[in-house]
């Protein structure tokens, strides 16, 4: 099932929504970082700047073609080698990754259906001790130029819930201005 509301709008203006090395800094996506998944793709945004940073491989699937053909193509041009793109329905099939294969999980722009802990779950039994799940959204609070409804976005009052469910360690929510908030949750 495609979430709902993970549309995506043209590529120059969703990409001049993010400040991409602050975003990465304020997570701790850096070399000490071997294996990533990454639930949702879209354009590459995040995933080449990720594939950049870490010493492994970046593992991202999402369910549109398109955004998957795009994410190659741009790995291609950039000559980033370190990136694995796969079509494929994570919220009816899962990762297909082995457990405890990846120090991180990303889950951005992404979060905003009917109880996720499901997701959260299966993305923590893909953590290596010590590895996180790293979390992104829209804040409600601001007036944003995109998101989904506010009715729909989560708060960083759910990463509690979410790691509770996944028996993860929630940090303190991490500001991603102008527009995000992150959160990190530890095995
Ligand atoms: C709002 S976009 C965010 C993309 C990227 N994470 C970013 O922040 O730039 C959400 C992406 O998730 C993909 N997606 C939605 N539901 C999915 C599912 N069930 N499995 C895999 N990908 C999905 C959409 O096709 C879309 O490309």
């Amino acid at each position: 099932m495609k979430v709902p509301e993970s549309g995506m709008p043209e590529e120059t203006y969703w990409e001049s929504l993010f400040d991409l090395p602050l975003i990465l800094d304020r997570l701790k996506i850096d070399c000490t970082i071997e294996h990533v998944a990454e639930l949702g793709c879209g354009y590459g945004t995040f995933t080449l700047p990720v594939a950049r940073r870490i010493r492994g491989t970046a593992f991202t699937f999402d369910i549109d073609r398109a955004m998957i053909a795009r994410t190659i193509a741009r790995a291609a041009d950039a000559g980033v080698s370190n990136i694995n793109a796969a079509q494929r329905d994570v919220l009816a099939a899962g990762f297909g990754l082995e457990p405890e294969s990846c120090d991180a999980v990303l889950l951005f722009n992404i979060l905003h259906f009917p109880q996720p802990e499901d997701l959260v779950r299966q993305a923590a039994t893909l953590l290596r001790p010590g590895g996180r799940v790293l979390a992104i959204h829209w804040r409600a609070d601001p007036a944003t130029p995109r998101g989904p409804p506010l009715h729909l976005r989560p708060t960083p009052a759910d990463a509690e819930i979410w790691a509770k469910a996944a028996g993860l360690t929630a940090a303190a929510t991490v500001d991603l201005p102008p527009w995000h908030f992150g959160v990190a949750l530890s095995k």
